[in-house]
């Protein structure tokens, strides 16, 4: 159990932001929470304060590029380590809107890493994202395996990765962990913590499963039946919030005493098909959920799935969640809060 050790985390309201803020004030860590809202509210982090029984030290909504403002957080705060989660991250967008990608996830890591270079912090948590393993030729994917991002968002990711490997070569006191999740769903088992999309239509399949179950949404479309996969739909690892929240709280302890960076996959080594999600949230939620196979979505790939054995080595930690707790939780969080956290 550390002392008294103070977290900046950035995008601390957001889907795994929350999660992680819970985990850590649950293992005595003090949180300091910087958000801008932008896709995210503060409804989260008032069922953070309640789950934890106790608030985050202090929110600050800022953006990440207000230099000013973000540097003034550091002189009010002592800034032990640093989890960096803001950013914007929906596939489709980014190729609609490039420069908004780069701007705020480029940007916004360059800008912290200056703020955290001038007030002496020196450990970070990064998170980045199986989607720049881009159209994987193999799975499971290996730290090793070659990055091809295929989209502007998976691209600043990428970006942001070579930007912190080329500083720690440079700043030898860094100590930079960067995880790359696969795909996180899920929900706090409290059913107070979830993830709330913005927007009528979620963009990701599980926020979209479940307003299908929960009869918001009409049916789901399929995106593809022939990709070269076991029934020819997508294949994804999907991993549970927790499973990611508790890596993030495992991270912190590993920056401790290390410099340089270090790359791991989050996620679980087992592939799901979108039908076999469809057939795990009928049984979590006994409901039957209405689909049906469209085109496949531009810029998808068949299929993702990690090798988590690095981390596993490294931490003697691994994922404890499957896809019926992934269901039952994200269908318990539809059940109790149908709109999402009050305005
Ligand atoms: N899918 C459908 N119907 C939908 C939505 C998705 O069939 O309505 C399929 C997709 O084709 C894919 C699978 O479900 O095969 C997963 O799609 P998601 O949109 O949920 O997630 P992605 O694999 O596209 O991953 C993206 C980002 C990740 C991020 C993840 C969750 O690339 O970085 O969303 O936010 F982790």
């Amino acid at each position: 159990m550390p002392g008294r050790t103070t977290v900046l985390v950035t995008g601390g309201a957001g889907f795994i932001g929350s999660h992680t803020c819970v985990e850590l004030l649950d293992h005595g860590y003090d949180v300091v929470v910087v958000d801008d809202y932008s896709n995210s509210s503060p409804g989260a982090l008032e069922r953070v304060a309640k789950i934890a029984a106790r608030p985050p030290v202090a929110v600050h909504e800022i953006d990440l590029l207000d230099r000013r403002a973000l540097s003034r957080v550091f002189d009010e705060h002592h800034i032990d380590a640093v989890i960096h989660f803001a950013a914007k991250k929906a596939v489709g967008e980014s190729v609609e809107l490039p420069v908004e990608y780069y701007d705020t996830n480029v940007g916004g890591t360059t800008a912290l890493l200056r703020a955290m270079h001038d007030h002496g912090v020196h450990r970070l948590v990064f998170s980045s994202s199986c989607s720049i393993y881009g159209n994987a030729t193999k799975v499971p994917l290996t730290e090793e395996d070659p990055a091809g991002p295929t989209n502007p968002y998976a691209t600043s990711k990428w970006l942001c990765e070579q930007v912190l490997a080329d500083t720690c070569r440079h700043l030898p006191r860094l100590s930079v962990l960067v995880l790359r999740y696969f795909n996180p769903v899920g929900a706090h088992p409290s059913g107070l913590l979830g993830e709330v999309p913005r927007g009528a239509v979620p963009n990701n399949v599980m926020p979209y499963l479940a307003r299908v179950a929960a009869g918001r949404l009409p049916k789901l479309s399929v995106f593809g039946d022939d990709y070269p996969t076991t029934d020819g739909t997508g294949v994804r690892d999907y991993i549970h919030v927790m499973d990611v929240a508790e890596g993030h709280r495992v991270a912190l302890e590993h920056l401790v005493g290390e410099n340089g960076m270090r790359v791991f996959n989050l996620g679980t080594g087992q592939g799901t098909s979108v039908l076999e999600l469809v057939a795990a949230f009928q049984r979590a939620s006994g409901t039957s959920i209405p689909y049906e196979i469209t085109g496949r979505r531009p810029g998808d790939v068949p299929a993702l799935v990690a090798d988590p054995s690095a981390v596993a080595r490294a931490w003697n930690w691994t994922t404890t969640r499957d896809l019926t707790a992934m269901c039952e939780d994200v269908w318990r969080f539809q059940e109790l809060n149908p709109s999402g956290y009050p305005n």
